[in-house]
């Protein structure tokens, strides 16, 4: 989860039995090696490393206005500068510098959202031994996927917190939900399918299982762990979210994604044709964010949150995976 999880998330995660993940979308090169060096001082179990590997947009002048023009009264309102420039974003695709930085550490396995990096790098990943996951959002992505030679496949479902990995269509209308996903997706391909979105306790863990999965992968539920990196408004609004208060948008980022839902996304989107491709969206909307964050107000906040938020619990991560496993043994036991 960018921005959210470190190393102590995943040192606890796969200390207790999970595959803990490092999102490194928004870490630097010297970032990802120093983080993944602490890991592996601390476990010796296997984690995955997570990488975007969205093609870099074009920069649009006159978009890039536009959308400026659009957050400016935003601006005056908290009292910034509508002409200031823009910090660029921090969210960067999977290169050739960050494949050397993660062929020298060799983790077990690598996870892709927004399809897979170009062939040469995907196989010099591939040679070092790791298994290659990705994100599916539909059938024709998971054959896509299967096809270009990933181990397995996340099949991520419309109930999901963060950014769609949808990579083949860009119609969010049509995303489906993790119900009718999993099946589908364990019927077209032969490699092992994880279902991923609106899954926080045994129950959705068993669900999955019956509904041919052989993992789930789990966001949301681990955001009110200590070790998720957030601003209080946004644990305080992930506290009390209920069931109906998230929203696709794309006015954080320029991609779809899932978040709880507040004023931005409220008058600007959810869905805005004026955000610039992503990443670009995010920069016009960065001081926004700050100054609503450390204000402690929601109105600008990103807020990342599946459906389930409900079922967090707030318990140390790997306390976490511990009682998810336990529970859900349990119920697999009793049917
Ligand atoms: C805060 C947050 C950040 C996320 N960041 C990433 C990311 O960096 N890379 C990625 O592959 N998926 C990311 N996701 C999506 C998750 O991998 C996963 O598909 C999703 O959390 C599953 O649905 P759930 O949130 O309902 O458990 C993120 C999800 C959340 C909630």
């Amino acid at each position: 989860m960018a921005g959210s999880g470190l190393s102590d998330m995943v040192v606890a995660v796969s200390e207790a039995g999970g595959l803990g993940s490092l999102p490194c979308a928004m870490l630097t090169y010297d970032q990802v090696r120093s983080e993944l060096e602490t890991i592996r001082k601390q476990t010796s179990r296997p984690i995955n490393v997570n990488f975007f590997c969205h093609p870099p947009p074009k920069i649009d002048p006159e978009a890039a206005s536009a959308w400026r023009k659009r957050l400016a009264n935003y601006y005056v309102e908290l009292g910034l500068d509508p002409e200031a420039p823009l910090p660029s974003s921090s969210r960067m695709p999977f290169d050739r510098a960050m494949c050397d930085v993660l062929v020298q550490l060799a983790p077990e396995v690598v996870s892709f959202h927004f399809g897979l990096p170009d062939t040469t790098l995907l196989q010099r990943v591939k040679a070092t031994g790791a298994r290659i996951l990705s994100t599916a959002t539909t059938v024709d992505e998971a054959r896509w996927l299967e096809s270009a030679g990933c181990d397995a496949i996340i099949a991520q479902g419309y109930e999901a917190g963060g950014h769609r990995g949808m990579f083949l269509s860009q119609d969010v209308s049509t995303q489906v939900g993790t119900f009718a996903l999993v099946p589908q997706v364990v019927d077209a391909v032969k490699v092992p399918v994880i279902a991923a979105g609106g899954i926080a306790d045994a129950r959705g863990i068993v669900a999955a299982l019956a509904l041919g999965a052989s993992a789930v992968q789990i966001g949301t539920a681990y955001l009110l762990c200590p070790e998720a990196r957030m601003p209080s408004v946004y644990r305080q609004a992930l506290k009390k979210a209920k069931d109906d208060q998230t929203a696709i948008t794309n006015v954080f980022s320029g991609r779809p994604a899932r978040g709880i839902v507040n004023r931005l996304i409220r008058e600007v989107g959810p869905m805005s044709e004026l955000a610039p491709p992503f990443p670009l969206a995010s920069s016009a909307i960065a001081p926004l964010r700050a100054k609503s964050e450390a204000s402690g107000s929601e109105d600008f906040a990103q807020m990342w949150s599946g459906q389930a938020a409900h079922l967090c619990r707030e318990v140390p991560a790997g306390e976490l995976t511990r009682q998810l496993a336990a529970e859900t043994l349990m119920k697999l036991k009793n049917r």
